[in-house]
């Protein structure tokens, strides 16, 4: 029997990659939940019409579903109708400096929007593995405390017992968060205790930056999406405080998309990873310049404001020991700067907004 994988957020930059991964590669009947709010959060950069018209064409059978996961009966209709063999959880408000301005927008998204897609999981679905794409953020801004060293042209943890990256055992509370790393921790918690709870097989995925050519990438969200765009089109780039040392590690969507469906071919109940690009994939921003304009040749155009963003980290890159060792057939196969490739050649497809 064909299995079936519901996505939410399916016209993103993780969504739209699992919906193609899991149905080209692994046969799956695969429907989309998006309703483009990335263009209400962000304006029209942040439209993700153009995803979600090239999933209809890419993707044979795709069926969209134009439902707000704050909708709490369209979605327990929607997952109830579908019983869906796995559930990929990825719409979200995603950017940490947005959330201020609409906190409840950014609530009712991550934190109630969650509860919505997981009570409707516990009464269609219970056995079918639930996919939770949850952030670093959720880790506030404790990583800030680790002690650092400044080279040339970034920070690197001092402290050797960070000499692999963060890892998921990293204290969550009494931190910085930002409210988006708050409703984002709420709904953490719950996909882990709807997996201790009811024994639901859940999982939560504490993104890095989480890129690839298929980002809308916009000033708020999407770090190198929308560093490479600034740097085609000659637009001023902004580097808020740390000196531009900033690190950041970087995970290409098709390699979030592969992990994605190794959990749900050998699914674990209520676990936790980091995921992210780890130290190999990890750059700053003055060296994600360089990296853009190895690809492009143009001078990346860019200011440097002296303050940082509040609660940004100065240095994270995940530990990826506890997922290779979970699970040892995946692993990071796109490089940093392959994916920088990529991200150059997206952008000069697409038309301008
Ligand atoms: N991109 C990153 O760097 C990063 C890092 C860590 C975690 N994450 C998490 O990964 C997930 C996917 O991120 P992304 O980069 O693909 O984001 P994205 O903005 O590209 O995709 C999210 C999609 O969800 C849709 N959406 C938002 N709110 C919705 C709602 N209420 N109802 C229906 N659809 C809605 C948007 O229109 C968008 O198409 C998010 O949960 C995000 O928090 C991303």
């Amino acid at each position: 029997m064909t299995k079936t994988l519901l996505v939410t957020g399916s016209s993103g930059l993780i969504g739209s990659e699992v919906c193609l991964h899991f149905g080209r590669e692994l046969g799956y009947s695969v429907h989309g939940i998006d309703n483009n709010q990335r263009a209400v959060f962000f304006g029209p950069q942040g439209d993700t019409r153009w995803n979600q018209e090239r999933l209809g064409r890419e993707l044979k059978g795709f069926r969209h579903w134009e439902l707000d996961i704050r909708d709490r009966a369209g979605i327990l209709a929607l997952v109830k109708s579908l019983r869906p063999s796995a559930i990929v959880h990825a719409a979200a408000q995603p950017s940490h400096d947005r959330a201020a301005a609409i906190p409840f927008d950014d609530f009712d998204t991550n934190a109630v929007g969650t509860m919505n897609m997981l009570e409707a999981a516990r009464a269609a679905c219970p056995e079918s593995p639930f996919m939770f794409l949850s952030t670093n953020k959720v880790y506030g801004d404790a990583p800030n405390r680790i002690a650092l060293t400044e080279l040339a042209t970034r920070w690197d943890y001092a402290d050797p017992a960070y000499a692999n990256g963060i890892s998921e055992s990293f204290t969550v509370d009494q931190s910085l968060h930002s409210l988006f790393g708050a409703s984002k921790a709420a709904a953490d918690m719950m996909v882990q205790e709807y997996g201790r709870y009811f024994g639901i097989p859940t999982c939560c995925l504490r993104g890095g930056c989480l890129t690839g050519p298929n980002h809308s990438g916009v000033e708020l969200h999407g770090f190198l999406s929308y560093l490479v765009k600034c740097n085609l089109e000659g637009r001023e780039y902004k580097v808020f405080g740390y000196k531009g040392k900033q690190v950041r590690d970087n995970i290409h969507s098709l390699d979030v998309a592969r992990f994605l469906a190794e959990f749900a071919a050998s699914p674990k109940v209520g676990e936790v990873y980091n995921l992210g690009g780890g130290k190999a994939n990890s750059t700053s921003i003055l060296e994600a310049f360089k990296l853009a304009e190895s690809y492009t040749g143009k001078a990346q155009v860019y200011t440097y404001v002296e303050q940082n963003r509040t609660g940004d980290h100065i240095c994270y890159y995940s530990d990826l020991r506890k997922i290779r060792a979970h699970f040892p057939k995946w692993d990071i196969t796109q490089s940093l700067s392959d994916t920088v490739g990529q991200i150059v050649e997206s952008w000069r497809r697409r038309p301008r907004v």
